[in-house]
């Protein structure tokens, strides 16, 4: 077991150190923790995958802090690539290009692309740019559950697993970054994130949603992105996703009830419930909802919630993104009221 550093605002400089010496630090950044370690140190980037049990064929995203930084590690920038880079970098953005020799294959799982971005965390960028190396980082979480958005998230899966975890607050976005591939020039979404869809098209235009965002992937389908194949962001509890207005949100929860049977609700169904609840926010508050959403997941598991039926969010702007998140931690189960 390790002993891990705890590390805040004035001490993160520690952090640095350990990350030039091939540790592995956890470092805050907007959307969630990330686990980081030098991209160019094979075995520290190894290390990444043994502390979370992540599989090695699921590629990490490297995190720079300058676009000079990009120029070594792609064969090219594709000009939608760069347009996107240009209006959302630093920010919730991951771009998907032809990787060079530089990136090992540790980092892209195999794979002939590298997934790229730019945080907009203050302590993020100032760790990269001090250190002058990009870094691999994947979510700081054990692989498969809940993702980390706070350092307390980071020390209840990964505590004596890592070096360093340094605290930078509650992450503003809650939900990982959008993440966007460029095949022959066609932009794709891989997962969706706070840079929507439209976001995105009113910057390079008519952009796809890779199916398997809202459909389950069938076996023998090859994962545009490997992480679409895998079990996410699922807490041990069963998870069910419940479509249709709130009346038949309230009305379908009551009727279920009994045992450890949640409401993970939205703020005003709560007055209206006869069974426990965990809401994760106001029923028009996407933002709130989606820094809240990992968070009630895992308190799920304090509690020792069995079964939790979710009110399902909005799927428009940063919705779809809480949506795509809730559909994987509920293994695509959806009840739809409404037909
Ligand atoms: O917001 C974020 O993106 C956070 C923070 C820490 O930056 N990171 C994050 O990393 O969510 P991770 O490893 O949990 O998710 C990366 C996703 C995975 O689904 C992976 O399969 C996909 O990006 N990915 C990485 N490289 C890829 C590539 N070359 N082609 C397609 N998908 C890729
Ligand atoms: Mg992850």
């Amino acid at each position: 077991m390790l002993k891990t550093k705890l590390l805040n605002y004035e001490n993160y400089d520690q952090a640095i150190e350990i990350l030039r010496s091939g540790g592995l630090a956890a470092i805050p950044t907007e959307t969630v923790y990330g686990l980081a370690a030098n991209i160019f140190d094979r075995k520290a980037v190894s290390g990444i995958f043994t502390a979370k049990g992540r599989p090695s064929d699921n590629p990490l995203i490297v995190h720079i802090s300058t676009m000079s930084m990009v120029s070594g590690l792609v064969t090219e920038i594709t000009h939608k690539a760069q347009a996107l880079a240009d209006k959302f970098w630093p920010g919730p953005l991951t771009v998907v290009l032809p990787k060079t020799d530089k990136v090992n294959n540790t980092v892209s799982g195999g794979l002939n692309t590298v997934a790229i971005r730019m945080p907009k965390h203050k302590i993020a960028l100032d760790i990269i740019n001090k250190l002058g190396i990009p870094l691999a980082a994947p979510s700081a979480n054990r692989s498969g559950g809940p993702s980390p958005t706070t350092a307390k998230h980071v020390y209840d899966d990964l505590y004596g697993r890592i070096d360093a975890i340094v605290d930078g607050g509650p992450c503003e976005f809650g939900v990982e970054s959008t993440v966007i591939s460029f095949t022959d020039n066609a932009a794709k979404i891989l997962r969706p994130g706070a840079i929507t869809r439209e976001m995105i098209e009113e910057v390079i235009g008519n952009t796809e949603v890779d199916k398997a965002v809202y459909n389950k992937l069938k076996s023998g389908q090859t994962a545009a992105s490997p992480g679409m194949k895998y079990k996410h962001y699922s807490p041990k509890c069963k998870v069910v996703i419940v479509d249709g207005r709130k009346e038949q949100y309230i009305e379908f929860v009551n009727k279920i009830g009994g045992g450890n049977v949640y409401a993970f609700c939205c703020d005003e169904d709560i007055p209206f419930l006869k069974i426990p609840y965990i809401s994760y926010g106001g029923e028009n508050n996407l933002l709130e909802q989606s820094k809240n959403l990992f968070d009630r997941l895992r308190y799920c598991d304090t509690i020792n919630a069995g079964i939790v039926y979710v009110r399902c969010p909005k799927k428009a702007g940063i919705g779809f993104a809480l949506y795509n998140r809730l559909l994987r931690s509920a293994g695509f189960e959806v009840i739809n009221l409404e037909r």
